[in-house]
């Protein structure tokens, strides 16, 4: 059964851009609630931790470097449906194929600098979330 749950981080292109706020309003008025929230960043070892299940593809060397680079946001949120509704809002990784209104369409400069991810499961929401965050900070 779907938790209520998911995780997101707000990425380094789009907090250096000034988006933040902006993305923020968006995924407050889809409905999400936010539970926890912080602006941190991360050592290219700890973006190499967050992103090990891709550490087979090509990009990943990129893609920790690119993600240790600057502020991110991370945040857990909660609304029914919450990982596959999220998914929606953001639109797809590369930005040339995403929906248009969808937060990457809107802000993503790039498939690398794309503003925005979302947990692609409830197993993995619970995770990344406590990857950021204590349990007493997921209340
Ligand atoms: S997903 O969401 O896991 O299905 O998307 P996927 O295409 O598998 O990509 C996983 C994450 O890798 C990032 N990515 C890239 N970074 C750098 N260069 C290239 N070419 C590239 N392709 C994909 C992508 O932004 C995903 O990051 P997250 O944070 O999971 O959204």
């Amino acid at each position: 059964m779907a938790t209520n749950r998911t995780f997101t981080m707000i990425k380094p292109d789009a907090v250096s851009a000034g988006n933040t706020g902006a993305i923020i309003k968006l995924i407050e008025e889809a409905g999400f609630k936010i539970v926890a929230l912080k602006k941190t960043q991360l050592s290219p070892e700890r973006a190499g931790q967050f992103y090990a299940v891709h550490k087979e593809r090509s990009f990943y060397q990129e893609l920790c470097t690119y993600m240790s680079s600057g502020f991110i946001v991370p945040m857990i949120l909660e609304k029914n449906n919450a990982v596959e509704d999220f998914r929606k809002l953001i639109g797809a990784t590369d930005p040339k194929k995403a929906e248009p209104g969808t937060i990457r369409n809107l802000f993503a400069k790039s498939i690398e600098a794309n503003a925005i991810h979302g947990s692609d499961s409830d197993e993995n929401a619970a995770i990344e979330g406590s990857f950021f965050f204590s349990q007493l900070e997921q209340f």
